[in-house]
């Protein structure tokens, strides 16, 4: 593969910017790359981390060893069921009686859409709504995969079940009510898959921490998951899956014998934030594309659009990264703007007005919100423009 700068130059040279694209040549190789690194788990797609109903199928279509997505509200899963997904995860609890409801409604269609409970509050309101539907409910049980070092906490704040005796309450909450039924298990070990071992954010010191801290968490992970996933079994209840992991710890989730399935999903795009970890690199699939519409001074080139800043705790790790011309960087000073982004660029090209600058976002599905359509790009060609979740007048949340 040879995506270099001119390339993406002339494939998009009169397509209206900005623009955003997969690279289905790129895509292939991180969907190769994934199933290698999984061995012989499922892989559960996590949907938010795509945002894009034909990638999705592409990515299934590769493989069966792609099996099943991971939701991120059950109005996306029940938009997802109609669209002929099955087997349809929704990793985050939800509360409204819409959300329930809708979800209800597909599964009286036929799909399975599971939802998630971590406490018995999750759990009651679930079968209530079921009750009233006339439907039975399979549930996820979530536990607790973060960790504490000398006090410092590890991980995300999620669930609260983090020993087997909490997590057996709940299942026999479960089991006493009549509309609802424990399908399986998932713990996300979010301090290991999607934390960087070398993010550019952090001092050189702090990136040595969180490695140390990361080889601690992952030994806690896997005894507790171990524990209370055979407490469960031991206790008589059945497990169709154990879900656990993401893009940053497939190959170490993967090892531990009670997880039946790891979830993936910003591997597939490989945006900015997942070239830091040891374990792996995939490849750039994904980006976007702005256009070069003022030229202040001899090095810097500013574009058109481009303040698409991820989510999470404010840092220079969120904002999108020039990806080509090789070299090219944002001003610190301005960042990624509103309307206007300016590019400093001192490498052996000659750019100008009405050129591309090639950029990754930090993360992989956000960069579906901010536009309704993606170029695929194969063998140096555009060969389709498909709908973003977006293009298609959905916004799950
Ligand atoms: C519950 C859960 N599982 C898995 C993942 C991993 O997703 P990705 O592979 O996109 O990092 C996430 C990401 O936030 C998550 O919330």
């Amino acid at each position: 593969m040879n995506q270099n700068y001119e390339y993406y130059k002339e494939i998009f040279q009169d397509v209206p910017k900005p623009l955003a694209y997969v690279d289905l040549d790129v895509l292939e190789q991180n969907i190769r790359d994934i199933i290698s690194r999984a061995r012989d788990k499922n892989i559960r797609i996590a949907s938010k981390s795509i945002r894009c109903v034909s990638i999705l199928q592409k990515i299934f279509s590769a493989s069966s060893q792609f099996q099943g997505v991971m939701c991120y509200t059950a109005k996306e899963a029940a938009f997802l069921g109609s669209r002929g997904f099955d087997d349809l995860l929704v990793a985050y609890p939800v509360w409204h009686h819409d959300e329930v409801a809708a979800a209800c409604r597909e599964i009286e269609k036929g799909k399975r859409i599971i939802l998630m409970v971590d406490c018995k509050e999750h759990v009651t309101r679930v079968n209530d709504i079921a009750t009233q539907n006339d439907i039975e409910v399979p549930l996820c049980l979530d536990i607790d995969m973060s960790t504490k070092h000398l006090g410092i906490h590890f991980g995300v704040r999620r669930s609260s079940v983090r020993t087997p005796r909490k997590a057996l309450e709940l299942c026999q909450h479960v089991d006493q009510l009549p509309n609802v039924y424990l399908d399986g298990v998932m713990g996300y070990e979010a301090q290991i898959a999607g934390l960087p071992d070398k993010s550019p954010a952090n001092s050189f010191l702090i990136n040595f921490l969180i490695r140390k801290l990361k080889k601690k968490s992952r030994r806690i992970v896997r005894s507790r998951r171990a524990d209370i996933v055979n407490a469960i079994k031991n206790e008589g209840f059945a497990l169709r899956f154990v879900n656990g992991g993401g893009t940053g710890s497939v190959e170490l989730t993967s090892e531990e014998d009670v997880v039946t399935e790891v979830t993936v999903g910003s591997g597939f795009y490989s945006p900015a934030l997942f070239d830091y970890y040891d374990n792996f690199k995939h490849l750039p699939a994904a980006g976007f594309v702005l256009e070069i519409t003022r030229h202040p001074e001899k090095h810097i080139f500013t574009c058109h659009g481009g303040g698409y800043v991820a989510s999470g705790s404010a840092g220079i790790d969120k904002l999108p990264q020039p990806f080509l011309p090789e070299g090219a960087r944002l001003d610190p000073n301005e960042g990624a703007g509103e309307v206007q982004t300016p590019i400093i660029y001192r490498g052996g090209l000659t750019l100008k007005i009405g050129d591309p600058i090639i950029m990754r976002h930090a993360k992989a599905g956000e960069l579906c919100e901010h536009f309704n359509e993606l170029y695929l790009v194969k063998e140096g060609k555009i060969v389709d423009v498909v709908k973003t979740y977006r293009g298609e007048g959905q916004r799950f949340l």
